[in-house]
């Protein structure tokens, strides 16, 4: 039993070691997605700690394998939608991620293992029902 304690303690520390990017670029203000003030202010509550430049890191991120999966979530966001440079994409490629949003913001977004903690990242009905009327998506 202390023998089986001491080698998970010893396979615990040596995981920390095994460090992933914990990045915020700044990009310029610029690029940051315009959009009508209550639009933007749900996305910044529920969206950008994933979907942007701007995230902000628990201490959580710091321990493995815990940081393993939060980095990958981000870095997978964000390369899906970064709503830091989304001024930056091309009318083609806002128009395809508008329509990922239509769909994923209905049930799929924000991730559920996210919301367990951050209760004020939920969305309410009318909430995304607003950010797919904003996406200006046909059903
Ligand atoms: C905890 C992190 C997290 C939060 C918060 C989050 N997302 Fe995501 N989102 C992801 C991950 C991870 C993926 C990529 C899933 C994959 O590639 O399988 C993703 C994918 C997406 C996609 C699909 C992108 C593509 O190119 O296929 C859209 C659209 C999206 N999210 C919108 C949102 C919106 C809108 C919000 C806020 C209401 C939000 N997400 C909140 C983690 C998050």
């Amino acid at each position: 039993m202390k023998r089986a304690l001491l080698i998970f303690l010893l396979v615990f520390i040596a995981m920390q070691v095994i460090q992933t990017e914990k990045t915020n670029v700044q990009a310029s203000k610029d690029l940051e997605i315009k959009a009508p003030a209550h639009i933007k202010s749900v996305f910044e509550t529920s969206c950008y700690d994933c979907h942007s430049n701007n995230t902000k890191w628990p201490w959580y991120s710091n321990i493995a394998p815990l940081s393993w999966i939060i980095s990958s979530n981000v870095k997978n966001a964000r390369a899906g939608v970064n709503f830091s440079i989304w001024e930056s994409y091309t009318p083609e490629q806002k128009k395809k991620k508008l329509k990922r949003i239509f769909r994923t913001v209905y049930a799929a977004m924000p991730l559920q293992s996210y919301v367990r903690f951050h209760e004020d990242a939920d969305l309410t009905r009318e909430q995304r029902t607003m950010i797919r009327e904003w996406t200006g998506v046909k059903k």
